[in-house]
């Protein structure tokens, strides 16, 4: 029998023999799509290629894909746990033709992979096509032998694929397993084609054209395949089951959850195991990919899929935190087929440990709460929409997981209820900040934070990504497009520009659309905390609310930041080494060029003191240990010796940045402090130290 990971490798290898590149599987977070919330199909990183805006030195690829679907279009995560092959995880392999080969190669290619290789009887396989895909019919009877009463013409609802609502798209045929007669459900397009009997493992698209925004479609290039196999419903037939749970990788971590909780793997807690397998393989993975738990976008997706698993846990009784546990179990497993998982697993494993820790905090007095409010409600079914929108703000329950809570006794949450109490939190923000005494001029933002929601900054991770125009204001007043010449600003749902902020100043660079606008960025500002506002002058073509947007920070500019940066918080320690504890941050400016290091001091530094900062600083930087980012409480980063900024305000995680190596100190860490600015990888990117100038700015600090 083989192993999921044999059967990856195995698809991998058919398709190199075939000619084509056997590309690495491309991040969960799409930094070549700002509409998709998460990589959900094999063709996510080939976009572009699709459209010809991109080439690669190769026409025919294959990958095994990460996909999360959570969240966004494709949305499974209510459902994982409860059925056999709903997940929020799960890999996608897939074989892509960018203009090489079309619809005969690629039916050719899976019909002999799936009956040679994979050895599956053809007795037990039917496939689907496109409703007047003439073409198709004529091929799987011509390559395959298939009957006519085993292809079935299905519409666009199933036969008619799309990444999400722009980007390529075409008709497609799925080919689909019997499990037999034992197990109950209908071929596909029949009233019971939902049961578990017939099962889709391989979808082919025969990519055509491109979905835009404004609901037209355009040719693509070249006739292209992208093709889908899910692994887990592949490794399921392969090994003689129709559940994907009982697959030999996803067993093996439900057999992790019950021994680390000392439980029966299939007794009354089964649901739960499998919620926990599957929560875990994407929480890891969105974690080693870069997204970190928080109450906006990604990151609150991801807070969801940990809490759901951490409730799970919960129910299954154990009394301490249990998914950090499981990582091993989880590396074991797929670490050497993602090496990211291996390279992020401590990051991962405290990542896990510290949200359900402080989860755990309130999730048993939100249990009790929820207990006694479906005990009031006697039956009725529904819970109040105030009572889950209390366990959403005051608990942290996430809706989804109060709804998961109910479900197993049979009700429901009123989400009008819901969505009125959340409306009135709003409301009342808004009038709160209406009499803190903020400009007038600041309105517009705040009104545009309503509307718009925070952006997402990817800029840690990269330095390039595309972002979709949410906003445009010119003069300070919102417009729907700008043309060229006109000075104005630009906010988008994601970017890779930051935003000045903690002394960082802000970053430049361009941002360009695919027909020809050009807008340089001279300076990238945060308003609200999180809206990250790019400020420029449109220099060519015309821009409009929900371009799509490539963006290009000035990268030279922002590594040079970086290094000022990372010295300011090495100089930092120094001083405090040198001068004393009393010394303490008044102050930064940090830039490509310089920085700047305000501080409380009574009187100038000596000559000698100035050389021995200096001395002190660069030596770390000769160390060239890697710098960590971490991501934890207020508290227990300070707790934990990292400098904060007394007076500061810190949300509920901050990002915990350790420099350099000292054996002497408590954490073998030369400097601990919380920012959130962009930082070097290695202390030696900032490769030399010079204090330039000292004085004073005011009395005491210089
Ligand atoms: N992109 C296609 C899918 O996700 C293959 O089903």
């Amino acid at each position: 029998m083989d192993g999921l990971n044999e059967i990856r490798r195995k698809y991998l290898e058919f398709f190199r023999a075939q000619g084509h590149e056997v590309v690495p599987s491309g991040p969960l977070v799409p930094n070549n799509d700002p509409t998709l919330l998460f990589t959900n199909a094999g063709m996510v990183p080939f976009k572009n290629v699709f459209t010809g805006q991109e080439t690669r030195p190769y026409s025919r690829a294959a990958s095994s894909q990460k996909c999360v679907r959570a969240g966004g279009k494709h949305n499974d995560l209510d459902n994982v746990g409860y059925t056999a092959r709903h997940h929020t995880f799960f890999e996608m392999l897939g074989n892509f033709s960018f203009g090489d080969y079309y619809k005969e190669e690629a039916i050719k290619f899976a019909w002999d992979l799936i009956t040679k290789e994979f050895a599956l009887p053809e007795s037990r396989l039917m496939v689907t096509i496109y409703e007047d895909d003439d073409e198709a019919h004529g091929l799987w009877k011509k390559i395959a032998g298939l009957e006519d009463s085993r292809i079935v013409r299905l519409g666009a609802k199933s036969n008619f694929w799309q990444m999400g609502d722009t980007g390529p798209c075409g008709p497609n045929s799925e080919i689909f397993y019997d499990h037999g007669e034992k197990i109950p459900g209908g071929p596909p397009g029949s009233p019971d084609e939902d049961g578990d009997r017939f099962i889709e493992i391989w979808n082919l698209v025969f990519m055509q054209y491109e979905q835009h925004e404004d609901g037209s479609r355009t040719r693509l290039p070249k006739p292209s395949i992208d093709t889908g196999m899910g692994l887990e419903r592949m490794a399921a037939v392969m090994q003689g089951t129709y559940d994907n749970y009982a697959t030999d990788l996803m067993r093996s971590l439900i057999v992790a959850s019950a021994e680390a909780s000392k439980s029966d793997p299939d007794g009354s807690h089964a649901v739960s195991h499998r919620v926990i397998a599957d929560h875990l393989r994407s929480s890891s993975f969105l974690i080693a990919d870069g997204v970190m738990p928080s109450n906006e976008g990604r990151g609150y997706v991801l807070r969801r899929i940990m809490r759901r698993a951490m409730r799970h846990a919960q129910l299954v009784g154990v009394s301490e935190p249990l998914m950090w546990r499981l990582v091993p179990a989880l590396v074991r497993q797929m670490g050497d087929a993602y090496p990211e998982l291996r390279r992020a697993e401590a990051l991962v494993t405290e990542t896990l440990k510290l949200e359900e820790t402080r989860f755990r905090e309130t999730l048993t007095r939100g249990l009790k709460l929820l207990d006694e409010e479906v005990e009031k409600q006697q039956g009725k079914g529904v819970l109040p929409g105030e009572v889950a929108f209390k366990l959403y703000d005051t608990y942290g329950f996430p809706l989804d997981l109060t709804q998961d809570a109910l479900r197993a006794r049979g009700m429901s949450v009123d989400q009008t209820g819901f969505d009125a109490a959340m409306a009135k939190q709003r409301q009342d923000a808004r009038a709160a900040w209406a009499g803190s005494g903020e400009k007038a001029t600041e309105a517009v933002w705040f009104e545009l934070r309503e509307k718009v929601g925070a952006t997402e900054f990817l800029g840690y991770e990269t330095e390039v990504a595309e972002g979709k125009i949410v906003a445009l204001l010119v003069d300070g007043a919102p417009v729907d497009a700008v043309e060229a010449g006109t000075e104005a600003a630009i906010v988008t749902n994601q970017t890779p520009f930051y935003g000045e902020s903690g002394g960082q100043i802000g970053d430049t660079g361009v941002i360009f659309s695919a027909d020809g606008a050009e807008f340089p960025v001279i300076d990238t500002v945060k308003k609200l905390g999180d809206m990250h506002v790019h400020i420029g002058k449109l220099s060519r073509g015309r821009l409009r609310l929900g371009d799509i947007v490539e963006m290009k920070v000035d990268k030279a500019l922002r590594d040079a930041t970086r290094a000022n940066h990372s010295a300011t918080h090495l100089l930092h320690e120094a001083l405090r080494r040198v001068l004393g504890a009393h010394v303490t941050q008044k102050g930064s400016m940090v830039g490509p060029e310089r920085l700047r290091f305000d501080f409380s001091h009574p009187k100038p530094m000596t000559a000698e003191e100035i050389t021995e900062v200096e001395t002190i600083v660069n030596g770390v930087i000769r160390q060239n240990v890697e710098v960590s980012t971490r991501l934890m409480t207020p508290d227990d980063a300070i707790a934990a010796g990292a400098l904060a900024l007394f007076g500061e305000k810190y949300g509920d995680e901050v990002r915990v940045l350790a420099m350099g190596r000292d054996e002497d100190n408590a954490n073998g860490t030369y400097s601990v402090e919380l920012c959130g600015g962009t930082h070097v990888r290695r202390v030696g990117d900032i490769a030399i130290f010079k204090i330039v100038s000292e004085s004073a700015v005011a009395s005491g600090i210089r």
